[in-house]
């Protein structure tokens, strides 16, 4: 696998989430059913670049915690079946919860998570993705706050990994098959 060149760079992304940190904050500002702090529950790992800079982004006071979930399947594919690693530790009912994911791919972990939350008795979800892949939705699940919708590509770095690496890069780059470079 070699990685492309930058496929968003840290200055779009640095841009989008302060825009994103923004729309949150407005929704969360007009939103008259909203009773309490919400609560942005960070996905670890892919997320905790970007949770970290959302958070930092908003303008409404929040409190922060996170959660695991492993999908397993491949190191580039989900395969529906979840195991929680690390449960919040905010007590959550009645909450109003903002997810923080990185990536929303197959749909399989977000809606595992809602589920969980739902179960728990939150008052309210809405889920913030840095990045959709909408082409590889296997469960419906939409958004409510979308950084860039990209095509179905499989992207590391800002958070994201290819079995555990490229985390650190600051840029997303595409992670591609050398034998399929070759071709072209
Ligand atoms: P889903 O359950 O298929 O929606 O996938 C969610 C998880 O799969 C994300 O939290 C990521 O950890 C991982 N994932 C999906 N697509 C990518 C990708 O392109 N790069 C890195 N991780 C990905
Ligand atoms: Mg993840």
């Amino acid at each position: 696998m070699i990685l492309s060149e930058v496929f968003i760079g840290s200055d779009r992304i640095s841009q989008r989430v302060k825009e994103l940190a923004s729309e949150i904050s407005a929704s969360y500002t007009a939103s008259v059913s909203v009773s309490g702090t919400p609560l942005v529950i960070g996905v670890l790992s892919g997320a905790f670049v970007f949770t970290a800079d959302l958070i930092r982004a908003m303008t409404i006071r929040c409190d922060v915690d996170f959660m695991a979930v492993d999908s397993y399947g491949s190191a580039m594919e989900s395969c529906g079946t979840l195991k929680f690693r690390l449960f919040p530790k905010s007590d959550l009912r009645g909450r109003d919860i903002i997810i923080a994911e990185d990536i929303l791919d197959t749909g399989h972990t977000l809606n595992g998570i809602c589920e969980y939350l739902r179960e728990h008795g939150v008052n309210s979800i809405k889920a913030a993705v840095l990045l959709d892949k909408p082409e590889r939705r296997q469960v419906p699940f939409e958004a409510d706050f979308v950084g860039f919708t990209i095509p179905d590509k499989f992207v590391v770095g800002y958070g994201l990994d290819y079995d555990e690496r490229y985390r650190n890069l600051p840029d997303i780059h595409c992670l591609e098959d050398e034998r399929d470079i070759n071709r072209v």
